[in-house]
């Protein structure tokens, strides 16, 4: 079991010194626009993830004017407590520690405390591009396997020695191939791991999200999920030699890993060009609630859940039966932020939920 229990936020975005202290595994936050509520949860996601949750540098989240941001939290893990503190200061190294010792690595504390966020761009990682359906994918198996995570990471520390070597290649218009074997040959290790633990990983994920779909939406839809990558039919090494000329003239890799897609069809046409907006936020927490379960069934309990706006996002109902999967059905802790105090108090009521509201 995994919950918050308190949390102390010093110059972090909006913030200056807050304490906040939970009790309760539904915790609704509430207060208007500005106030604080996604930094608040961001401020959460920083201390599973190591960095916030969005885009940007660390420079962002510091307080205008001010030197760094600390967050101090209090988390208790399996009954055990463990306290993070991130610390971050113009300039220097980011400091991270758990029971006071800090990180050799920030990348090993990923996925000693799982979470899953909902926030309001989300939709973005199905209308727009590759990119967000991958960081989607990552992040989650990331938390799962750290081999996965070690991979990916070195992974892209190759790709982007071979992309710099390309582009030096060009601008000094040399052919070097004997770099470029040993690059390739260094970056198809990486790969293929990713590859063949994303394959494994998708054939679970894909219909718990199949399912969650029609849960959310209450129908049947032929909704169709599939992995989409270039390692699936090519052996990824003949690839980046028969991409060699192309991809120096491109100066950069045009095939591997990185370009791989999770897509999605709906009743046999692609669904992002023909889904409606309810369509789409239903198959975005069909995504999300995937995450979780698979989340929750490999750990063992559930990762904490962050739900920034949601009450913008769907209709009443779809809100009830969300909720009531979220809050009912399910033991881990649910941090929820909305603008309006009376929508929570209710729907708490309506879940029959023992709520604890934070006003901003
Ligand atoms: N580095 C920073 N220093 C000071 N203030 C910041 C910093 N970064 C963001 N902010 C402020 O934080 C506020 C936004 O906070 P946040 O996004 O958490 O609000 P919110 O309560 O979620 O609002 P909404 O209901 O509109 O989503 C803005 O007023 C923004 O100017
Ligand atoms: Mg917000």
């Amino acid at each position: 079991m995994l919950s918050l229990q308190k949390i102390i936020i010093t110059h972090f975005k909006n913030y200056e010194i807050s304490s906040f202290s939970f009790d309760k595994s539904v915790v609704g936050i509430c207060g208007l626009n500005g106030k604080g509520k996604t930094n608040l949860l961001d401020a959460i996601y920083y201390c599973c993830f190591t960095k916030s949750y969005f885009p940007g540098s660390d420079a962002l989240n510091i307080h205008f004017n001010q030197e760094g941001f600390r967050i101090e939290s209090s988390f208790l893990l399996n009954d055990k407590p463990h306290q993070i503190v991130v610390i971050n200061r113009v300039n220097s190294k980011k400091e991270f520690y758990l029971n006071q010792s800090p990180y050799e690595k920030l990348s090993h504390h990923i996925g000693l405390l799982p979470a899953v966020i909902v926030a309001p761009d989300d939709i973005d990682i199905i209308n727009g591009s590759s990119e967000g359906r991958r960081k989607y994918m990552d992040t989650m198996m990331s938390q799962l396997d750290i081999d996965y995570l070690q991979s990916l990471i070195l992974y892209n520390k190759i790709l982007i020695q071979r992309n710099s070597l390309l582009k030096n290649l060009a601008v000094n218009k040399i052919i070097d191939n004997g770099l470029l074997d040993v690059l390739d040959s260094q970056l198809v290790i990486p790969a293929r791991i990713i590859f063949n633990k994303r394959k494994v990983f998708l054939e679970k994920l894909i219909p718990l999200i199949v399912e969650f779909y029609n849960k959310i939406a209450e129908n049947d839809e032929n909704l169709i999920p599939y992995y989409e990558s270039k390692l699936a039919k090519n052996n990824y090494e003949e690839l980046l030699s028969i991409n060699r000329q192309k991809d120096m003239a491109l100066q950069r890799t045009s095939d591997g890993i990185h370009r791989d897609d999770l897509l999605f069809e709906l009743n046999h046409q692609v669904f992002k060009n023909i889904a409606s907006q309810g369509q789409k936020k239903s198959l975005l927490f069909a995504m999300k609630l995937a995450e979780y379960e698979m989340i929750k069934s490999s750990k063992g309990f559930p990762p904490m859940l962050l739900l920034d706006d949601v009450f913008e996002k769907l209709d009443d109902n779809r809100i009830i039966n969300l909720l009531d999967w979220v809050c009912n059905k399910n033991t881990g802790q649910v941090f929820i932020t909305d603008t309006h105090k009376e929508r929570l108090v209710n729907t708490f009521n309506r879940l029959n939920a023992d709520g604890q509201i934070i006003e901003l």
